[in-house]
């Protein structure tokens, strides 16, 4: 049996289903970069037939990622497989994924199509994706509730239509891993050609068994998983890939496979992602929560200084996780802050760009003594903010918090380049801001999500904030950094208000 197992990343398209995890096209590509990084075989880089934003999104990683295939999500109709294959158009390598579901009740009430019609369905979407793409994948949406004899039928169909990857997608969380083990040992056996093509699983985390159905579905053929950064994803979420990928490495003897992951891109990949949907990994996560390899008991830690392995099955070093590395000081200059960024695999386009974000390390240097690469990213992602389209913008502002007196804050920031200023009360000094803010503003949003992580350690660290809002049905997270926690909120609720303004209407794959 084949013994390379093959990532497909499903983040910026199943992750970004997450309510308030969606990306701008800036995000999206930092993400695809670090991806590409890390070494994941697919990026699926969205639903191009959602909205011209995501394929244009598509359409801009396509053209960036060499070593990674781009892939972009069509469901099995005309329309959405000519806009996922003119998306990955400019790839190296380039995917289209169509699906349809095959499950008795999404194919009576939800397509309200007889199983004749969705094979013909599937059969004639595989045909056309392969007049852009060699490389097409079918999947059978809700193949966990599908008739066996069903999926037999509809697989051998797509195969011989082209068709040269198959995923057997959990879409509901449903299945536990002896059958879907079975399940994937069975459908592999009666599918004529089944060695043609590459065996695929998509668990989702409705009853917390993404990953271990998943490796269920390794340990019986599947050379494909796929899966997400931080196990991000419609509803509980999807396979964490950081756990499938260290589960087969750790026990490589038991799965007798291997990924071509760069396991010390994991870490980075995590915060990134985090930091980017706003959505926080739990500090007990395996592999990239805080504490993944913090011993706190006195016999654990004991047993770890005598000799590692007594507790430890993996190096945190191995997966990325290193202590705070000082990077640069106030002295530094600008070559020193280029050959830096290069080296955490940070790309800024242009001359413009690079001379902004080092105009912004030297400010930060100036308040802050030590620059760990956490600050650097930090700085680089707050300039990312910036390069989107950006309505409103902090000028400066002014908060005072006394014991006993009410929290007042004075903003001023512009609105489109005209000069605005907001005062406020509030219960807190961030409380009083988003007040001044509104005052003004008057989005009439809702603020679902406040949270405040810190980059680094140390009372002079940057805070890097996280606001998610809510209108109309939308809901957008907006990010800020600054030593000053309630200037990174400022600057994070404004992030919001930008994204919210900018009309972004996209239709769901699987409504
Ligand atoms: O969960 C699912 O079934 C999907 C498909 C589109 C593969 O995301
Ligand atoms: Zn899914």
């Amino acid at each position: 049996m084949n013994d390379r197992l093959y990532i497909f990343d499903t983040t910026l398209r199943d992750g970004e289903q997450s309510p308030g995890a969606s990306m701008t096209k800036e995000e999206k590509l930092r993400i695809a970069r670090q991806l590409e990084k890390l070494g994941v075989d697919v990026i699926e880089a969205g639903f191009a037939a959602a909205s011209p934003g995501d394929a244009d999104a598509i359409k801009a990683i396509a053209e960036v990622i060499q070593n990674s295939t781009v892939c972009s999500l069509a469901r099995a109709n005309e329309r959405d497989i000519r806009a996922a294959g003119e998306a990955i158009r400019p790839a190296k390598r380039g995917r289209i994924h169509t699906f349809i579901a095959t499950s008795p009740i999404h194919m009576e009430k939800k397509l309200r199509m007889t199983p004749d019609q969705v094979v013909e369905a599937a059969v004639k979407a595989v045909k056309l994706a392969r007049e852009y793409t060699d490389d097409v994948e079918f999947s059978a949406e809700d193949a966990v509730r599908s008739e066996m004899d069903f999926l037999v039928r509809v697989f051998d169909a797509v195969i011989e239509a082209g068709a040269k990857t198959i995923n057997v997608p959990d879409t509901v969380g449903y299945s536990i891993p002896a059958l879907w083990g079975e399940r994937m040992k069975e459908l592999i056996a009666r599918v004529k050609n089944s060695d043609k093509v590459i065996w695929s699983t998509h668990c989702h985390n409705d009853l917390g068994m993404a990953v271990a159905n998943s490796l269920a579905a390794v340990m019986n053929g599947a050379r494909q998983v796929e899966c997400t950064i931080n196990g991000l994803g419609e509803r509980a979420g999807n396979a964490s890939l950081e756990e499938i990928v260290m589960a087969v490495r750790t026990r490589r003897d038991v799965f007798k496979c291997d990924t071509r992951i760069d396991a010390t891109q994991i870490v980075p990949a995590s915060k990134l992602v985090s930091t980017i949907t706003g959505y926080p990994v739990q500090p007990n996560k395996a592999i990239v929560g805080a504490n993944a390899f913090a011993h706190e008991s006195g016999i654990h830690q004991d047993g770890v200084l005598k000799h590692r392995e007594t507790y430890e099955i993996m190096r945190a070093e191995d997966v990325g996780w290193h202590a705070n590395r000082l990077t640069l000081g106030k002295l530094s200059g600008r070559a020193a802050f280029k050959s830096k960024l290069a080296e955490l695999g940070i790309v800024l386009e242009t001359e413009e760009a690079l001379n902004t974000a080092f105009a912004r390390f030297k400010n930060l240097a100036d308040k802050k003594r030590e620059i760990f690469d956490e600050d650097l990213q930090a700085l680089v992602s707050d300039e990312g903010y910036a390069t989107e389209h950006e309505r409103y913008k902090l000028v400066s502002m002014k908060v005072c918090s006394e014991t006993g007196e009410v929290p007042h804050a004075r903003v001023v920031f512009t609105d489109d380049g005209v000069e605005k200023r907001a005062e406020g009360d509030g219960s807190g000094p961030v409380d009083a801001t988003f007040k001044a803010l509104e005052s003004v503003v008057a989005s009439g949003a809702d603020l679902l999500l406040y949270s405040v992580n810190n980059i680094t350690s140390g009372t002079d660290a940057q805070g890097e904030v996280t606001v998610r809002l809510a209108r109309d049905g939308r809901v957008v997270n907006g990010q800020g950094a600054d030593t000053d926690i309630v200037v990174a909120s400022a600057k994070a609720y404004l992030h919001a208000l930008n994204k919210l303004h900018s009309k972004l209407e996209r239709a769901h794959p699987q409504v």
